[in-house]
């Protein structure tokens, strides 16, 4: 028993997730990541004791993933690729160009808690670098002389950026790898921007699954309820082929999804509900 006393608030946030997930540890890190903005010292002795686990193990996980944090940050996540492409395309610029912007360094948050500062190895897109994610949106081709804008977008709420107006960030248009049939629907939209249709089946069930084509986005919309940490089987709703390759989630190790795009390149997602794996190779 690690813990005498903690807040109610907390302990129903742990047992709704771990009765939803299924004692899926990744999983309930995940949803108290999401609920804090961080790992919070009391939820990891309140999971290791419900999940009846030593806390080393705990700690273990939560510090091999990059995506969870021991240290409370900001409102506003902004990372900026350090991978070899993004440096010798100006990576370290841009982030001196934050920094600047924010005074704080990598790993820093601002003294309001809006944003915190992180840099990563590679983002998957190398092509398109210098890469900035903020709260999740992808902009492209970033230069010094944007980051301001950036930040004052993601202050004014990044979700309500023209990106039709705002090229940096990108939709992508996408097709079968097999039978190049197009996979987008213009008659439906997610994240306003036709949605990538193909099919699905998990357990007995089969079933549509619409995604958003904004890089980055997570937005999706399904004929069946997934449940979290679902691995799917995905298929070209034309040609009726499985999607999959051999390359491997680099956050959960499940088998990635390969889909062709218009005008060239491959992009990748992870097919696991909830996990946030995915590549562009352009
Ligand atoms: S090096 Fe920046 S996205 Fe790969």
């Amino acid at each position: 028993m690690y813990l005498s006393e903690v807040s109610t608030e907390l302990e129903s946030i742990v047992d709704a997730s771990i009765k939803k997930h299924n004692k899926f540890l990744i999983a309930v890190l995940q949803d108290i990541q999401r609920h804090y903005n961080y790992l919070p010292e009391d939820a990891i002795k309140l999971v290791a004791d419900k999940l009846e686990m030593p806390l080393r193990d705990i700690y273990g996980v939560a510090s091999f993933y990059k995506a969870f944090s021991f240290n409370k940050k900001g409102k506003h996540i902004i990372t900026a690729c350090l991978g070899t492409a993004c440096h010798v395309r100006g990576g370290p610029k841009i982030v001196d160009a934050i920094t600047k912007e924010l005074n704080i360094k990598p790993g820093e948050t601002t003294k309001d808690m809006q944003f915190s500062l992180e840099t990563a190895a590679c983002l998957g897109c190398c092509a398109i670098g210098p890469i900035v994610v903020v709260d999740g949106v992808y902009f492209s081709n970033v230069k010094p002389t944007m980051v301001k804008k950036i930040i004052e977008q993601t202050k004014s709420g990044i979700e309500k950026t023209d990106i039709e107006k705002y090229k940096h960030i990108f939709p992508v248009k996408v097709s079968c790898p097999r039978c190049n049939h197009s996979l987008m629907n213009t008659e439906h939209l997610i994240d306003n921007y036709p949605c990538i249709h193909i099919t699905v089946s998990f357990g007995r069930k089969h079933g549509w699954l619409r995604l958003s084509s904004l890089y980055g986005s997570y937005s999706i919309e399904s004929e069946h309820e997934i449940p979290m940490d679902t691995e799917l089987n995905c298929f070209c709703p034309h040609c009726h082929t499985e999607l999959t390759s051999s390359f491997e989630c680099p956050i959960c190790g499940a088998n990635m999804v390969p889909l062709m795009i218009r005008g060239g390149g491959t992009v990748h997602f992870c097919p696991r509900r909830g996990c946030k794996g995915h590549m562009l190779d352009v």
